[in-house]
């Protein structure tokens, strides 16, 4: 059944990911914007979202829907897809290559404390790697099995993170990155969550997290680091989740985990 899921968020994922890619070319133009005057939407993350909809209710009529950019719809069957059709939304206004779609199939409730991950599948049009994973089946990039690095020191850690849309919460985030830079072999902001998490499951990044992240930002990045060996939790024992997100090569969890700790990543900024 995973698998089955799997291919088919594969095969939706690629498809949207040729319409953005296709947009792009023509030119972006921004259809409103959210949060702030930062946070925006493209005309193409909506059409990208209308397109992966309307594919899963051919396919699979009875499972929910979970997106970025329209309203959700409750599960019959207890599948519920999570997506987000431009993840590096920026990047995307810009044409920084590092932008994806994201489409994640979760079982439960669709929150990160109680879903239960079966697919995901997370692409990259401009650069053409697709990351994918079913739970238990390991983790893919292009077809090729992945792997979180092992063996990981702190102090040679490429830690990877993001900031909020909201300058309050870019500031504090700011103010936990001063408290890590010092301590680890550097930091890196590319700008999607989603890859970032990809990014741990291949060895690119030996860490990620982030405070604040949405569902669909994190739901399909996390199963394809967990599959490819990392370990991902939030503080404390908790799941990942908008509260906190941290993927790391396994052995790098503890004393990262502490560091943060020690930096205040704690602390109430979400509002
Ligand atoms: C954003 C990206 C970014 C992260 C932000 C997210 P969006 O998602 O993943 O890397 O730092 O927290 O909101 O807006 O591009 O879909």
């Amino acid at each position: 059944m995973s698998a089955e899921l799997q291919k088919l968020a594969t095969e939706i994922a690629l498809q949207a990911g040729e319409l953005i890619v296709r947009r792009r070319r023509e030119g972006v133009s921004i259809a409103a914007s959210k949060s702030s005057a930062e946070d925006v939407v493209t005309h193409a993350d909506r059409e990208s979202e209308n397109l992966i909809r309307s594919l899963i209710a051919d396919a699979r009529p009875g499972d929910g829907f979970y997106g970025e950019e329209s309203d959700a719809t409750g599960s019959t069957t207890g599948i519920t897809w999570v997506v987000d059709p431009i993840d590096g939304t920026v990047n995307y206004l810009y044409d920084i290559p590092n932008y994806a779609v994201s489409i994640a199939v979760i079982e439960g409730d669709p929150n990160p404390h109680t879903w239960t991950a079966l697919a995901a599948t997370v692409t990259n049009p401009a650069a053409g790697e697709t990351f994918s994973a079913a739970r238990g089946m390991g983790a893919t990039l292009n077809g090729t099995k992945i792997q979180a690095n092992t063996d990981v020191v702190l102090s040679l850690a490429l830690v990877g993170t993001g900031f909020a849309y909201s300058a309050e919460r870019r500031i504090w985030q700011a103010g936990i990155v001063q408290q890590l830079i010092g301590s680890v072999r550097d930091i890196r902001r590319m700008g999607s969550a989603e890859l970032d998490l990809c990014s741990v499951a291949c060895g690119r990044l030996d860490a990620y997290y982030e405070r604040g992240l949405n569902p669909w930002d994190h739901a399909a990045g996390v199963l394809i680091a967990e599959e490819a060996g990392a370990r991902v939790g939030g503080l404390n024992g908790a799941r990942a989740s908008r509260d906190f997100t941290l993927a790391t090569a396994a052995d790098l969890f503890e004393p990262l985990h502490e560091l943060l700790i020690e930096a205040g990543a704690e602390a109430s900024v979400l509002g």
